[in-house]
């Protein structure tokens, strides 16, 4: 009896032990470190341009709050060092290597987040920068013999990035026509002349695992139980087929683990009975499209499909499915890697209504990010801000607790990348707004920001 006592006690720390917790640390560890720099290829700068990068942290240059590689890059930059720009080396040169979190990570209210968005990258300003500074740095003398052929690569690959034809016009968006673009290229067709951008927010990860079969990206147009679009990224930096089958596993792993990231708690108060108030009308007025929110004993949320709602009805800004032609189809059916990259091809296109778990974190909104608050996006689209800044825009001091998002800043920004403008191509700020939302009063709406922050 008393030995089994002795079990007993020494077993409870075993069941007390939180599992979800554990693996979600596992897995921001694995991610936060994830490139597939493989062979020479992927998303590279020039070879040894990373000294100069490396000599210029250590000396604090350019890292600070109010320096380029934050301010105007995008990057988030803590203790000196950029999240998601690697230093591999490879035939003995160290080349620079852009991983994945240099855009599934950023800050929120001051918060860094692994699996979030990065609300400010730039990669269009980072790609012709890049090339700018590679074109200089391909004219001084360099010994290696490999150097040439992987500079040039590098090149076209941070030339792309920059070109005002397919890349993104504003910060925190990134052109989905980059991807779009490799199919073209790879298959020896131009581009179409009104080849659209479809300029998208980096999306959250966590709850991936469940969401990936209702269809990946915003549309929910991959195939996401296979594991190929992850890497399409690689792909259009140049990338082949043929290495990418070779790492292929290792890439469906990691995707696989992106189902163990948790979304993180709201950091700050939350007025119970209100969020109380607000459970009631979400689920009167958004639980249709957006589903409930479960936890488990643990507390830990039960990730569950979203649904995929036409755009007929959701009437948001329709580029991002305006590039989805029957000629893109065709060229994603045909692509060389056609066994793991494939399309849903849905009848009727339309964008995922996305669970929203660790929303309060998620801003600006919508899938284009036109949005800045949750306030705005309940009410009347003519009253949502047209223009605001996205300066600083994970920081502490641009986080609007009442409103939920972005707070309003009365400066004029001088640098117009850094301006969110709802008249550019792909940013309009129109739609997700029904019938229901009409005779909610502004008490209403802080009630259902109050239930937000509980998710
Ligand atoms: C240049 C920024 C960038 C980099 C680097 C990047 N991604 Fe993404 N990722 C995006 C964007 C933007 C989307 C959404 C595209 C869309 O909806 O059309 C996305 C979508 C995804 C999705 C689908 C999410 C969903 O909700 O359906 C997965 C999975 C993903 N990325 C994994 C990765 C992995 C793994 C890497 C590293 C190999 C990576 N990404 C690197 C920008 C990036
Ligand atoms: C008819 C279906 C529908 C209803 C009803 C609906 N939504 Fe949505 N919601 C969507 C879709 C679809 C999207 C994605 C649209 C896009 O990105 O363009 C979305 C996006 C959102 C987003 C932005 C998510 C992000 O990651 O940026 C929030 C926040 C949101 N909805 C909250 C609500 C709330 C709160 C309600 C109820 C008051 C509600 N929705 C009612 C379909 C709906």
């Amino acid at each position: 009896m008393k030995n089994l006592f002795f079990l007993f006690l020494i077993s409870l720390p075993l069941f007390a032990q939180d599992v979800r917790q554990d693996r979600h640390m596992e897995a921001v560890e694995a991610f936060k470190n994830l490139n597939f720099f493989y062979k020479g290829r992927g998303m590279a700068v020039s070879p040894d341009l990373i000294r100069l990068y490396d000599s210029m942290s250590k000396l604090g240059i350019g890292t600070s709050s109010n320096g380029p590689l934050y301010q105007r890059w995008g990057f988030v930059v803590q203790e000196n060092k950029v999240r998601g720009l690697f230093n591999e080396p490879y035939e003995g040169m160290q080349v620079g290597v852009l991983g994945c979190v240099a855009c599934h990570s950023g800050k929120a209210a001051g918060q860094f987040i692994v699996g979030i968005g990065n609300k400010n990258i730039d990669v269009g300003q980072i790609g012709s920068d890049a090339a700018l500074a590679m074109g200089m740095w391909g004219k001084l003398p360099h010994e290696n013999p490999k150097f040439k052929e992987m500079h040039e690569r590098s090149l076209e690959f941070t030339k792309g990035l920059g070109s005002s034809k397919i890349s993104n016009d504003t910060q925190g968006l990134v052109a989905t026509s980059l991807i779009r673009s490799w199919f073209y290229k790879i298959q020896n067709i131009p581009l179409p002349a009104d080849f659209k951008k479809g300029q998208v927010k980096v999306p959250h990860l966590w709850g991936y695992g469940e969401k990936r079969k209702t269809g990946s990206f915003w549309d929910g147009e991959g195939n996401g139980e296979l594991g190929g679009w992850a890497i399409a990224v690689e792909l259009y930096a140049g990338q082949t087929p043929e290495n990418v089958r070779e790492y292929y596993d290792s890439v469906h792993k990691a995707e696989n683990y992106l189902g163990d990231f948790l979304s993180p708690n709201y950091p700050f108060k939350i007025d119970r009975v209100k969020a109380e108030a607000g459970n009631k009308i979400f689920t009167q007025s958004c639980q249709g499209c957006h589903g409930d929110h479960q936890r488990d004993f643990e507390g830990h949320p039960i990730f569950t499909s979203p649904k995929h709602i036409p755009l007929k009805v959701v009437k948001t800004d329709s580029e991002r499915l305006d590039a989805l032609t029957d000629q893109l189809y065709d060229l994603i059916e045909t692509n060389p890697l056609n066994n793991v990259i494939q399309s849903v091809r849905r009848t009727e296109h339309g964008y995922v209504a996305p669970k929203l778990w660790g929303i309060w974190a998620r801003f600006p909104y919508l899938h284009n990010a036109s949005v800045p608050t949750v306030y705005d996006l309940l009410s009347s689209p003519e009253l949502r801000p047209k223009k605001f800044s996205l300066r600083s825009a994970g920081e502490r001091e641009r986080f609007d607790e009442e409103k939920l998002g972005l707070t309003k800043v009365s400066t004029f920004d001088i640098i117009s990348r850094r301006t969110y403008d709802t008249t550019r191509a792909g940013h309009s700020n129109q739609g997700h707004y029904y019938e229901s939302f009409k005779t909610l009063t502004h008490e209403n709406k802080i009630e259902i920001i109050e239930y937000l922050k509980t998710l």
